[in-house]
């Protein structure tokens, strides 16, 4: 089948592509976006995690039959159009909440939506929020702190 979508504000088309296979697929392999990482591929780690119609979804459980007139935005969209770092993006950097990385766009994603639901969450509301993103690395303490930083930042930046 031919998808058509819009991916990061672009509209892009892919030919050949098997209605099953899985939005992440279609993301990392055809249009070379590898921000969103491949993990369990079952939902259940969050490395995956993109917005689909303005709503936070893992990739890896929509299948490109169901993506066709959508609009995708992934880790790479979050950052500014000079390709200069969001301030979520920023705030983990900075507090030192990426280690090997490999769940760091899929966390990146999650705190993107939160903060623009709610500029202001309790520490409960975060763990909350980030509860299906796993970290194997961090011990998530930083990950909260680039959540706190992060929203500082936007309260001041965008
Ligand atoms: S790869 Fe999609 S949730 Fe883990
Ligand atoms: S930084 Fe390694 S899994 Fe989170």
């Amino acid at each position: 089948m031919r998808l058509n979508c819009t991916v990061n504000g672009e509209p892009r088309q892919v030919d050949d592509v098997w209605p099953g296979e899985s939005l992440l697929n279609v993301l990392r392999d055809r249009l070379k976006l590898p921000g969103s990482k491949n993990a369990c591929e079952q939902g259940e780690c969050g490395s995956c995690s993109v917005y689909l119609d303005g709503v936070l979804a893992c990739s890896c459980l929509v299948l490109a039959g169901q993506a066709g007139g959508r609009a995708i935005v992934t880790v790479e969209g979050i950052a500014h159009k000079d390709r200069e770092l969001h301030p979520v993006q920023e705030a983990f950097v900075e507090a030192g909440a990426v280690q090997c990385g490999f769940c760091t766009p899929g966390f990146i994603v999650a705190t993107h939506d939160l903060l623009t639901r709610n500029r202001h969450p309790s520490e409960p509301e975060i763990r909350e929020a980030l509860a299906g993103n796993l970290c194997r690395c961090t011990g998530y303490q930083k990950i909260i702190s680039a959540v706190r930083l992060a929203a500082s930042k936007m309260e001041h930046t965008v």
